[in-house]
């Protein structure tokens, strides 16, 4: 993936199919998060998974990325059913992600939570590390300078040696990136990546999502914000209720009935509309913020 080719512009549905879930249900005591949840990804696809508040995504990705075991249902990776995988093999297999909450080692430097991401696929000899043999120093050096580049393709341009904690939080999230892409993964899972960012930093994200596609990487974004979700997508699925009720191109996402009475309540746009007021679009999913 550090050599970047761009992905062949074969239509989504004719590209093998990445990673693969059937049948999946998550239950929480009385609780269903997701309930009886298909979908597919395909090689190098940017796919968004949308939906209320409370609709199941963050418990699908924690499912797929081996945090949560479903109470039902497979999810294969690559070939492999990796259904119930601790989420270290996951990430082996080549699944990295980032969290709705962010989750960095705050008191460690931007540089070693990148080089953090690349340890799942860097095997170093205890032997060597022990001694500090010339090996040793070599693949450090290689993991650091490995790390900048990471760090220069999110557009992470800092002080990488000041601990992650005290950064601001638009930075904070491109390190996470950073440190995902790292693992050199095949899919890339990104929950609410635009959360907290300003327009700015939306625009930047925008670019970046579309720079890894074109790695390669496949890349599957759980995100609210409606006008980011539209324009990066090549297909979207919505969640509602555990429950999967479209599957789409963003044309058929914005004008599909079900998606726009789950977003607000209503069937009818134009009631909507005079509920929400004169200036909001109701063409579907609103764009721009929380829906
Ligand atoms: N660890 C847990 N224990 C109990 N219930 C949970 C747990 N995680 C999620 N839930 C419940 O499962 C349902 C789905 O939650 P989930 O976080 O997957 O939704 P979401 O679509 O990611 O929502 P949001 O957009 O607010 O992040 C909710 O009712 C939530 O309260
Ligand atoms: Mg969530």
């Amino acid at each position: 993936m550090t050599s970047p080719t761009t992905t062949s512009s074969r239509a989504v549905a004719e590209r093998p199919v990445l990673l693969q879930v059937r049948d999946m249900t998550v239950q929480f005591g009385g609780v269903t998060a997701v309930n009886g949840l298909s979908f597919d990804v395909h090689e190098g696809e940017v796919l968004s998974v949308i939906g209320p508040n409370g609709a199941g995504k963050t418990s699908a990705f924690n499912c797929i990325t081996g945090f949560y075991k479903p109470s039902a249902g497979t999810v294969h990776f690559d070939g492999a059913d990796v259904t119930g995988w601790r989420p270290a093999r996951i990430a082996i297999r080549g699944v990295a992600r980032t969290f709705q909450n962010l989750r960095l080692f705050g008191e460690l430097s931007v540089l070693d939570n990148v080089r953090a991401g690349m340890h799942v696929r860097i095997k170093q000899n205890a032997f060597d590390a022990v001694l500090h043999t010339p090996r040793f120093r070599r693949s450090e050096q290689e993991a650091t300078d490995e790390a900048h580049r990471w760090l220069d393709f999110v557009g992470s341009h800092g002080n990488r040696g000041a601990e992650v904690r005290n950064l601001p939080y638009g930075e904070q999230r491109r390190v996470e990136i950073a440190r995902a892409l790292a693992r050199e993964p095949n899919m890339l899972l990104l929950d609410e990546p635009a959360a907290g960012l300003n327009h700015n930093e939306k625009e930047q994200l925008l670019d970046l999502l579309r720079r890894i596609s074109s790695l390669g990487t496949s890349v599957v974004l759980i995100e609210h914000d409606m006008g980011l979700v539209m324009r990066v997508s090549e297909r979207i699925v919505v969640l509602n209720y555990g429950k999967e009720i479209a599957d789409g191109t963003p044309e058929q996402i914005r004008n599909d009935p079900a998606v726009i009475e789950a977003y607000l309540g209503v069937e009818d746009p134009d009631e909507a509309d005079e509920a929400d007021g004169p200036d909001e679009t109701t063409d579907g999913p609103s764009e721009g913020g929380r829906p």
